[in-house]
């Protein structure tokens, strides 16, 4: 009973400090700006693109969420420095601070500080998986790869974790999600709202399971649906 109470004031004080009026606030400021130069999607489109693939295909709430926020850092850094493509290389792990600050579960951090990380290992991981990316994320491999390089502490602790796996498929959720390349399959794409709750859920550790067991290889299958039908 004493732990329930912690836990419900704890969820209180979640919503309370307000992660879903703050993520509203940045995308509002700097959501319409392009996701990077040369890409055909704005920052609030792509967020919300890569959501909402994950989420028709039945992945767990908390890889829904993190990457609803998994651009974060990119958003929050256009306060500092602009939004200069060559400069965002540290955007991954400003925005999975930015999540860990606000205690959401290592998991969404993860995703958010490994995403490029991601990229990095499906290109040696998947054959053509870098020529189907897209021009900028081509370019910005080069700029994140050597960062990585630098890194490869950071390279043992991604192989560690085990939900390695899933961060691999989100990252195909985060390179499909190009606007152009969505009219084949999922609809509608709905704002921020239609996660508001959602949002709060997986902060409070509550964030529900995968709803489809075979969200990865659905995921996968579009993925090369994607690269055969749109591929650049
Ligand atoms: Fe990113
Ligand atoms: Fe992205």
């Amino acid at each position: 009973m004493k732990r329930l109470l912690v836990l419900c004031l704890f969820c209180v004080g979640a919503l309370w400090s307000g992660c879903y009026e703050e993520l509203i606030e940045v995308f509002d400021k700097y959501g319409g700006d392009r996701y990077m130069a040369g890409e055909a999607v704005t920052q609030k489109n792509h967020v919300l693109q890569a959501a909402y693939l994950a989420e028709k295909a039945g992945a767990p709430e908390e890889i829904i969420i993190a990457l609803l926020f998994h651009d974060i850092g990119r958003v929050i850094e256009d306060d500092l420095i602009g939004n200069e493509p060559a400069l965002h290389e540290l955007h991954d792990d400003l925005g999975a601070n930015w999540l860990q600050e606000r205690n959401f579960p290592k998991v969404v951090s993860d995703l958010l500080r490994y995403h490029t990380l991601a990229k990095i290992f499906l290109c040696q991981e998947e054959s053509d998986y870098y020529d189907h990316l897209s021009l900028p994320s081509q370019d910005s491999y080069h700029i994140q790869k050597e960062k990585y390089s630098k890194k490869p502490d950071a390279i043992d602790r991604f192989n560690a974790l085990p939900y390695r796996s899933w961060i691999l498929t989100a990252r195909k959720c985060d390179d499909m999600a190009k606007d152009a390349y969505l009219d084949w399959s999922v609809g509608d794409i709905p704002d921020f709202d239609h996660y508001r709750e959602m949002i709060e859920r997986v902060r409070c550790g509550e964030g529900k399971p995968a709803q489809l067991e075979d969200w990865q290889q659905t995921i996968d299958i579009w993925h090369l649906k994607t690269i055969r039908d749109f591929g650049v």
